[in-house]
């Protein structure tokens, strides 16, 4: 089977170097259209290819296809490059100014940048406005100040990157919570986008840089209730109406009580598959609400008020809706990955 996609990824290739020799080759616009059909046409091998790929087992189907559609894309736009310096009776053109210009390739945002517009206009929905912190932090705001004082065990749970002894790249969002808190009182309904740093060895789901988006809602009588029905909210929002979510009690110093938050595997519907780990969940975000500590540190009363902070990873949601298995392509700028979003 591998023996057999091996060879179609090479018949792939190979074609594909045809083609560009021959569009290279052209002289007319007549024999441009000759190479159009004979690699792109109805009856051309591609096409055979691409409709052969039902038959495919579907590991071999996602891999031929991709390459498939790529070697496609990659010769349509090796003819329109061609064509246009072709005049208008479809001769090799010289300095003809009356040529429509050749438009420059367009870029677009990046699927990290989308991902984040995308879950901030969903919040944005919910009434959440948009706020924003320093990367470079000082060791009270992102650790002191969020119950994590000298010494704190909890430190370690983030592996940190110091710039000065007491200077360092944020490696969380939560730190900007204590940055609007103290400079405005309650009510308080945001959302902080971010990059965050953790010295961590880079593998399929860690980055050493990577994105979050951070949540906080403090007024009076704010509960967990609320927590729970607007990351649920947003879960249907961003994977589907289906979409359940779930609170696995876990510990973040800056919050009591706090939890680990799971949502149904959207891909099996919680029956369990490979997404999952065969366990119907998948785990997106931190939240919980917040410590009366940090109120205190903020001047807020936690006698007067309450409410919740959530934390989510934004690399590992834009992997899980849209199957990319390894954080490091997000930041290769590999062109066939990026065009693909
Ligand atoms: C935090 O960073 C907490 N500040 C979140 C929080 C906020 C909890 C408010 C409670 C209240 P954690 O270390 O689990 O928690 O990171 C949050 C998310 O960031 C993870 O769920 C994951 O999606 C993402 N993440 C963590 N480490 C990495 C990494 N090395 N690479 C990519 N994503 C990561």
């Amino acid at each position: 089977m591998a023996s057999e996609t091996d060879d179609l990824l090479r018949r792939l290739t190979g074609l594909q170097e045809d083609a560009e020799k021959a569009v290279a080759a052209a002289d007319g616009s007549k024999s441009l259209e000759a190479v159009r059909v004979r690699f792109l046409g109805r009856k051309s091998e591609l096409t055979s290819i691409l409709r052969g790929l039902k038959d495919l087992s579907p590991e071999a189907r996602g891999a031929v296809g991709k390459a498939g559609n790529l070697a496609k894309s990659g010769i349509e736009e090796a003819i329109r490059a061609k064509a246009v310096t072709f005049d208008r009776v479809g001769r090799v053109s010289g300095d003809d100014p009356t040529l429509p210009g050749i438009r420059p390739p367009r870029g677009h945002r990046h699927l990290i940048a989308a991902t984040l517009d995308h879950l901030i206009d969903v919040f944005r929905g919910m009434g959440f406005s948009v706020a924003r912190g320093p990367d470079v932090e000082d060791d009270y705001h992102n650790f002191e100040a969020l119950n994590m004082p000298e010494d704190h065990p909890a430190r370690d749970m983030q592996d940190t990157f110091f710039l000065a002894p007491r200077t360092l790249l944020r490696t969380h969002t939560s730190p900007v919570q204590i940055r609007v808190m103290e400079s405005a009182p309650p009510p308080i309904r945001k959302v902080f986008p971010g990059r965050v740093y953790r010295r961590e060895t880079p593998d399929a789901t860690h980055s050493s840089e990577f994105h979050q988006l951070e949540l906080l809602y403090v007024d009076r009588g704010v509960t967990m209730r609320d927590l729970k029905g607007a990351l649920g909210y947003f879960a249907r929002q961003v994977f589907g109406s289906e979409t359940r979510v779930r609170f696995r009690p876990s510990y973040f110093p800056f919050v009591e009580p706090g939890a680990e938050v799971d949502i149904s595997c959207f891909q099996c519907r919680g029956k369990g598959c490979r997404l999952c780990g065969n366990s119907g969940w998948i785990e997106i975000l931190g939240a919980g609400m917040v410590h009366p500590s940090v109120f205190r540190h903020v001047g807020y009363d936690p006698d007067e008020v309450s409410g919740y902070a959530a934390g989510l990873g934004i690399e590992r949601i834009a992997m899980l809706r849209h199957g990319v298995p390894d954080i490091r392509m997000f930041y290769e700028n590999d062109l066939r990955f990026l065009t693909q979003f």
